[in-house]
């Protein structure tokens, strides 16, 4: 069946990456881009192409997203493939200064709230708004960008206290409304997508010590993604797995 895509955090390098490729894929009737703010976006045009301005921290912004699901779903009966690609590991607005810990001296409140707020709590609230829209009973696939360094059992290095525990709450919230889901809304499916290290502006403080080979261009890493989302089958259980499909320990 012919499928909607939606692309939250359409200004990322992931998610920007992602819309271009959602567009270019005949699966896709419609893909809906959605940002905190439209003023940087520059997609090539395409007739599929809807563009929403809203954050999941205003529901009424929120909600025009899910409206929009809801009128395009009543026009044409259509599936719906989700992703949440955005996220926060360093910045520096206003007040608000945020560099990911290597010492536990460097833990500041302020700034570890920012973080949780943005890359755990942030796409909860969408998966919130978006419960009308679950109650519809479509075949959902809702992929949503984790990190491995989000695996307790694969932490060895240490550092990036707060990042590291964003996405492990994140993982956690995922686990925790995906058995609530089974019962709910055993049509929706919830995966937490590690996408390997690639070209962003998140990760390029950081890119010195990736090996050669291993830094991917944002246009590989929405080519997995998408490949990787469309091979999930929708069973009632949150996967955790990366760019190459592979399960990654919690
Ligand atoms: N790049 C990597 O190597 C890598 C590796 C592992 C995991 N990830 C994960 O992949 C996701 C996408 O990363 P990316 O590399 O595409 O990052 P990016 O280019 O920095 O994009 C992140 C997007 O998140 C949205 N966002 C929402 N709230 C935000 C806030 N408070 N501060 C900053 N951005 C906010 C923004 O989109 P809008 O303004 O359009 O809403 C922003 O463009 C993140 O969750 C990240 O943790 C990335």
């Amino acid at each position: 069946m012919k499928r909607i895509a939606v692309v939250i955090g359409a200004s990322g390098g992931i998610g920007g990456a992602c819309v271009e490729h959602c567009c270019a894929d005949a699966n896709y009737v419609s893909v809906i881009a959605v940002s905190r703010s439209n003023a940087a976006l520059s997609f090539s045009e395409n007739s599929k192409l809807t563009i929403l301005e809203a954050d999941s921290s205003k529901p009424s912004m929120a909600n025009v997203v899910t409206e929009a699901l809801m009128q395009a779903k009543r026009v044409a009966s259509l599936d719906v493939d989700i992703i949440i690609a955005t996220g926060l590991l360093h910045t520096e607005t206003g007040s608000i200064k945020v560099q990911p810990e290597k010492r536990i001296e460097a833990l500041d409140m302020q700034s570890a709230l920012t973080v949780l707020e943005t890359n755990t709590l942030m796409p909860m609230l969408w998966l919130q708004a978006f419960s009308p829209l679950f109650a519809l009973k479509l075949d959902t696939r809702v992929l949503v960008l984790s990190a491995r360094v989000g695996s307790i059992g694969d932490n060895r290095l240490g550092g990036w206290y707060s990042y590291r525990s964003s996405k492990a709450a994140l993982n956690m919230m995922l686990k925790t409304a995906s058995t609530e889901y089974a019962r709910r809304y055993p049509n929706v499916k919830l995966i937490a997508y590690h996408p390997g290290t690639t070209d962003t502006g998140l990760s390029k403080p950081f890119q010195a010590n990736v090996p050669e080979g291993k830094l991917f261009s944002q246009d590989y890493s929405a080519e997995r993604l998408i490949d990787v989302m469309q091979s999930q089958a929708i069973d009632k259980t949150l996967s955790f797995v990366d760019w190459q499909g592979k399960s990654i320990e919690w």
